[in-house]
Parts: structure tokens; sequence; C-alpha cells
């Protein structure tokens, strides 16, 4: 089987953790390296859980770099309340005996495209989208090297989850979001219009837990942790679980469905700061630059992670 090389970008996160996790789990895909950037919490704090991480999957050969510590002209906005003070409270996980990779997560991602065939690499992006910004920036030719960038982030028919009208990733950087969105880089959104349909209910919690091995115990631990802000707002069965929807569409895109449309990013206004102003009836003539994943099957997502995550230490 031909491997897909991936980046991540990351914030763990206990939902970018089940990302990972099962990235690191999946043979077809070869985790080149982890960035990690401030968003749930700290810059230093994202990179002690990515390192965490790679440790309980037994994967310490996946570099941890650190990458932008703060928004590209925003101050930091951080989300404590729903991961809690380590950014991935629930289980109970070691300090990391790793240190992270020497060097800045953006020059990573800029060398490892530019020094692999074009198309060949693929970037996941779970977070504020800080430090892809600056890698295109500074090197705008990835943009058309990379096979491509899936993140999760935005909502369209869900509205917002940080503010009425705009979504975590986007609205810590919308800056840098913009400059994502208009960068001409092939683009794949998972936004909470599909992520609030992949509800973790207490019996796909305890399907982790019942797995037996330390992996399934610690997404278990993480998930009951973290869902618990959710459920309270919503009032639904289980949270909504985000950032895996990224790790499933490389995985099995045929679980989810969507179209191009036009997004672009509000970044001016203070009420609407980091909409996803997402054309999704084609009602202007703005250029498709995005394929915008709206709904998937939740039953055949929360099997994949389950099997994924059984395969880990
Ligand atoms: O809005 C959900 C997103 O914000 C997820 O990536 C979650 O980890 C937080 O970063
Ligand atoms: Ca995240």
């Amino acid at each position: 089987m031909d491997k897909r090389a991936v980046i991540f970008d990351t914030d763990p996160g206990q939902d970018d953790a089940v990302a990972i996790l099962t990235a690191l789990a999946s043979p077809e895909l070869d985790v080149l390296g982890i960035v990690t950037v401030a968003g749930n919490i700290p810059l230093s704090l994202t990179t002690r859980n990515a390192l965490r991480l790679v440790e309980l999957a037994g994967r310490t050969d996946v570099p941890v770099y650190r990458g932008s510590d703060r928004p590209l002209r925003r101050s930091l906005v951080t989300a404590e309340h729903v991961h809690g003070e380590t950014g991935l409270d629930g289980p109970d996980l070691p300090e990391p005996q790793t240190l992270p990779a020497k060097g800045h997560g953006v020059d990573f991602l800029i060398e490892t495209v530019r020094s692999r065939p074009a198309g060949s690499v693929t970037l996941l992006a779970l977070g504020p989208l800080t430090n892809v910004a600056l890698a295109l920036a500074k090197a705008p030719d990835i943009a058309e090297r990379l096979a491509g960038l899936v993140l999760m982030g935005g909502g369209y028919f869900e509205g917002g989850n940080i503010t009425p009208t705009a979504e975590f990733n986007i609205y810590v950087d919308p800056d840098a979001a913009a400059i994502v969105f208009g960068s001409g880089v092939k683009l794949t959104v998972l936004p909470l219009d599909v992520t609030h349909k992949m509800r973790s209910t207490k019996e796909r919690i305890e399907a982790f837990r019942s797995l037996g091995n330390n992996s399934g115990k610690a997404v278990a631990a993480m998930l009951s942790f973290s869902e618990r802000f959710d459920v309270e707002k919503y009032d639904w069965e289980g949270a909504p679980l985000h950032d895996p929807c990224v790790t499933a569409f490389m995985l099995q895109p045929e679980i989810f469905q969507g179209r191009e449309i036009n997004v672009e990013i509000e970044t001016e206004s203070v009420l609407c700061r980091g909409m996803t102003v997402a054309d999704y009836w084609g009602v202007t003539d703005r250029p498709k630059n995005a394929f915008w994943v709206r709904s998937g099957d939740s039953d055949r997502f929360y099997a994949l992670l389950t099997e994924r995550i059984g395969r880990l230490p």
C-alpha cells in the first residue's frame, strides 16, 4: 500500500489528540511530523501534550516541532474552559521524556514540503492557522507543492462556537485564515456543520474504554472530560468531536459529503470576526476555493476511530 505523507499542525486539545492517535495507528499514513501552535492552551502546553501523545502511541520516531506562540496580529484566545488547565485533562499521562525537535515548526513545514515530490505531502491543520499562514507567506511555492490542506475549522449551517458567528480555530487567528483561504492551496474544510453530527455518546466513549489498551482508556478519559462543557451547552446526547474528522477524511473520505464552494474570512468586523462566509448556495460568482464538508456517517466515523485506537499500545 502506498502510504500518504502527512504533517499535523495542531493545538492538542483532547480532540486533536484523538485525531493524532488515530493517524499514528493507521498504516495508510506516514506522519512526517507534528507542529504545535498556540490555541486551546499556550504553545508550551500544546507542545508538551504533543510529546505525551507520541509517547502514549509508542511513536517517538515522529518529531514534534514548536510553532507559533501567538496569532499573527491578535492577542491569543485560549480554551481552558473546554480542555482544562493542561489542555489534555482527563487521563493521567506522564510528563514527556522526549524533547521537541530543534528548529521552528514553520521552517520544518517549508523544508519538508520542498524536499519531497510535489503533490506528495498533505497538511492536516487542527488548530488556529498561524503556522500555515506563515509558511505560505514565507514560501508561497508550497501552496502548489502541497497535495492539499485538510483543516478543521469554520461553520455555516451551525454558526459558531466561540462567538455566535465564528468557530474557535478561525476566530483565534482570522488573519491567518484569510491568508490560507486566499492562497490557492487545495483546501478541504471540516467545519462545525459536520463535526456537530459526530457526537461522542456514552456508548461510543465506552467502546474506547472497552478496548482495554492504554490508548483506549486515555481516549475515553479525554472525551469524558472535554465533553462536559459541550453537553451542557448543546443539551445533546454527546459532545461534537471535531479534529478526528480530519484524520477520518484522509482515511475514508467516502464517510463524508460536501461540495466545492467559495469561502471568505471576516477579519475586520468586531461582531463577526473570524466568520467563515461560506457561499454554499452559490449566490455569488466568487471563485470556489474550498471543498466544504457538510455531513458524514457518524457510526462509520466512530467505528473507524475505535478500530484504529485499538491498534495502539
Ligand atoms: O472549534 C473546535 C476546534 O477548536 C478544535 O480544533 C478544538 O481542538 C479547538 O482547537
Ligand atoms: Ca484543535
